[in-house]
């Protein structure tokens, strides 16, 4: 079986809807390992409650990216990941785990991308006026929200009044469309 890790620094909505789709059989593997860049998000809180272990870690502890990557890898070598699954996690992935884990690092993102890239894509999406966003999977290269997409699922936003409101929406399809896109990448894996 194989070997997931999820990377979260927020409230981790995904990270425990994924946590249920293995305990559902809808994602085959292990999720061995919660990283996080705050140790005291939700997700974190959620990892110790789930039994999962966890790496959290404060970057500015740190002189650079390389410095917490290798440690980051270090630990992901460790449990044999197979995996990484970016969940809220707000930091661009450096060359030493791009080069380590190559198509092996995936993210979701609340747009359909290309459209509306980087931080607050609902606001950005609310802000232009637009009628449909959506959910975007990807693999996850240098850039930001850049990488070759995977999957994606579109949301009529015309008559959803509210930011939360949306956001539920968005919730609710990222919590469908992750854990069926990660078993289908991982089937896909060699
Ligand atoms: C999700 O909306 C995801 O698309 C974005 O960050 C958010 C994380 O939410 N990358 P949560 O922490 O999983 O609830």
């Amino acid at each position: 079986m194989k070997n997931i890790a999820v990377f979260a620094s927020g409230k981790g909505s995904n990270f425990v809807a994924i946590d249920a789709s293995i305990k559902q059989g809808i994602i085959d593997a292990n999720l061995c390992l919660l990283v996080s860049d705050k140790p005291n998000s939700l997700s974190v809180k959620k990892a110790e409650e789930l039994g999962i272990e966890c790496f959290a870690f404060d970057a500015k502890q740190y002189a650079s990216k390389k410095d917490y990557e290798r440690i980051i890898l270090k630990k992901l070598q460790e449990k044999n990941i197979d995996l990484v699954i970016l969940a809220g996690y707000m930091r661009l992935i450096g060359s030493t785990l791009l080069h380590n884990y190559p198509g092996r690092i995936i993210n979701i993102h609340p747009s359909l991308l290309p459209a509306f890239k980087g931080k607050d894509a609902v606001g950005q999406a609310m802000a232009t006026g637009v009628k449909v966003t959506g959910v975007t999977v990807h693999f996850v290269d240098e850039g930001m929200d850049t990488g070759k997409i995977i999957s994606q699922r579109a949301l009529d936003i015309s008559t959803l009044k509210s930011r939360e409101e949306i956001e539920r929406e968005i919730h609710k399809i990222e919590h469908i469309l992750y854990p069926i896109t990660i078993n289908k990448v991982l089937e896909d894996l060699r």
